[in-house]
């Protein structure tokens, strides 16, 4: 059975098992490390990628879910890392060791998608799945809200 769907915007046609977890193929196949991988049971949120805008959590996603659908991750955000969230980041010194920012920006992204002006309240909740063992949550609560304040000029 192939599976077609398109990752940043590039046509993905795979006949591989369609139960494959998408962060596999985003990494292994596609070579798209930016999403990583952490607990592979849907716990940490390293691994959060956009399907159709919303975001999902790629080590529990199969394959199959995607047919047709779009898959944008942290390499597709945008064209050369400035996006608000991303510019953001770097202007807050948010990352440490930065290995759950990825999924930690794709997962605001959706959230400012799905709402432009989000409260500090839909920023807490909406990111509260998302762990970070570098304990940089106030700096990332810090420059989504500089983006969610940013939307209402
Ligand atoms: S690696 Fe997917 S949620 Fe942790
Ligand atoms: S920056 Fe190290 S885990 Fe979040």
């Amino acid at each position: 059975m192939k599976i077609k769907f398109t990752v940043n915007g590039k046509e993905m046609q795979t006949d591989l098992d369609p139960d494959m977890p998408l962060l596999w193929v985003l990494r292994d196949i596609m070579g798209l490390t930016g999403t990583k991988f952490g607990c592979g049971k849907a716990l940490c949120g390293a691994c959060t990628v956009h399907l159709d805008g919303a975001a999902v959590r790629s080590c529990v996603t199969p394959i199959r879910s995607a047919e047709g659908r779009r898959v944008t991750t942290i390499e597709g955000l945008s064209p050369d890392g400035s996006h608000p969230l991303q510019t953001a980041w770097v202007t807050y010194g948010v990352p440490q060791c930065g290995f759950c920012q990825a999924g930690q920006i794709m997962t605001a992204a959706a959230l400012l998608q799905q709402k432009s002006r989000p409260s500090a309240e839909d920023i807490t909740q909406a990111l509260s799945g998302n762990l970070c063992r570098c304990g940089t949550y106030n700096r990332i609560r810090d420059a989504v809200f500089k983006v969610a304040q940013d939307s209402k000029a």
